[in-house]
């Protein structure tokens, strides 16, 4: 009898669990997708939104840790516990002993589509992440308030344009070829200035009359530590005839090209769109599931509105985010 009870209590926290994290990972998605659905606004009409919105992300303090704590932590919590049901078919939504509520054959079915779409999304969140968020995640290095961003790209034909319209230098394998020797030089020349700089402050301290010349050396100074900045991080990247290494002034600018970059091509923007699609399914399926699975929506009607008002959202945020994968394609053909 105690064991009966601490196994169902068991089995019970987990399905909370599942469930929250669950939520959690519904309202990650409403954001991500209207973030990235201002991609499209950009290419239609030069709106900078999509990049003031990641700029405003990245602005957060403690972002490494926000983004494992609140994001990474959570999905994985759900992987694993889906995972979990998925090999041992326990439904957390419904058992038949009158602890669960009973689902019809409709739900049913969306059920083994919730599974299937979470497959999808193990491979697809993995892939997806390792390519944005690691694979073209923009390097930076600083000197002071100036801040450099890089990001490696394949050259595309509309990546001229494009980097006018944002902004941004392009430095190509040429033009790389000799930035390990600049920097160098440039390094030698900050050693050189940094030891004027020494002995002019105690000069200055003696004397007292030197103060136009170490404005004019720190000044000086300034600009070589900026140029050593470019070419640090330029310096650590290796590129083919075939690709540039952009840099920007700001990180959104550079997600912008990554994403235009991506969905340059036909492949990915379908593989997306079923990763999309299955996310939005996913997600909102998820939710109307877990009204009834918290008890919340006990009478048959309002259990059928609520599923009504899932749908409406799933069509709403997969839009969205087919306007990202799609508007992004299309700029690139017109
Ligand atoms: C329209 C399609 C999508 C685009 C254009 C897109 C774009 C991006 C970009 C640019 C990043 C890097 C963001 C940053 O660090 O600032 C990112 C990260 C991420 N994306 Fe997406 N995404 C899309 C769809 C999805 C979907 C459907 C999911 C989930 C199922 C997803 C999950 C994630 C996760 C978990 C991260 C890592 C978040 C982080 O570490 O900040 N994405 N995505």
């Amino acid at each position: 009898m105690t064991a009966e009870v601490s196994t169902y209590s068991r089995e019970y926290i987990l399905g909370r669990i599942q469930s929250l994290t669950g939520l959690w990972f519904v309202l990650f998605l409403c954001e991500h997708l209207f973030t990235n659905s201002q991609v499209a606004l950009f290419f239609a009409d030069d709106q900078m939104w999509f990049v003031r919105s990641v700029n405003f992300l990245h602005s957060l303090p403690y972002l490494q840790v926000i983004e494992i704590v609140l994001l990474g932590v959570p999905i994985l919590f759900h992987a694993v516990l889906g995972i979990r049901i998925a090999i041992t078919g326990k439904s957390i939504y419904a058992s038949g002993d009158g602890t669960k509520p009973i689902i019809k054959s409709g739900r049913n079915r969306a059920f083994r589509w919730q599974k299937i779409t979470a497959f999808i999304l193990l491979i697809g969140i993995i892939a997806h992440v390792v390519n944005m968020r690691f694979m073209h995640y923009p390097t930076t290095t600083s000197y002071g308030s100036t801040h450099y961003y890089f990001t490696k790209v394949p050259i595309f034909s509309k990546l001229y344009s494009l980097s006018e319209r944002l902004n941004v230098t392009l430095y190509s394998k040429v033009d790389l070829a000799n930035v390990g020797t600049e920097l160098k030089k440039v390094q030698a020349k900050i050693f050189e200035l940094n030891k004027k700089e020494k002995q002019l402050y105690i000069e200055e301290e003696k004397y007292g009359a030197y103060m136009d010349e170490m404005n004019h050396l720190q000044k000086l100074l300034g600009s070589y530590k900026k140029k050593a900045a470019l070419y640090q991080g330029l310096s650590d990247y290796q590129l083919n005839s075939d690709q540039v290494v952009v840099v920007a002034d700001n990180t959104g600018t550079l997600m912008l090209i990554n994403v235009a970059s991506c969905f340059r091509s036909s492949i990915n923007c379908i593989l997306y769109t079923i990763f999309v699609a299955s996310a939005a399914f996913h997600a909102f399926n998820g939710l109307g599931a877990a009204a009834m699975s918290w008890g919340i929506l006990i009478r048959k009607s309002a259990q059928i509105k609520w599923f009504s008002i899932c749908i409406g959202l799933m069509l709403l945020i997969g839009a969205l985010g087919l306007m990202a994968i799609w508007g992004s394609y299309i700029y690139h053909y017109i």
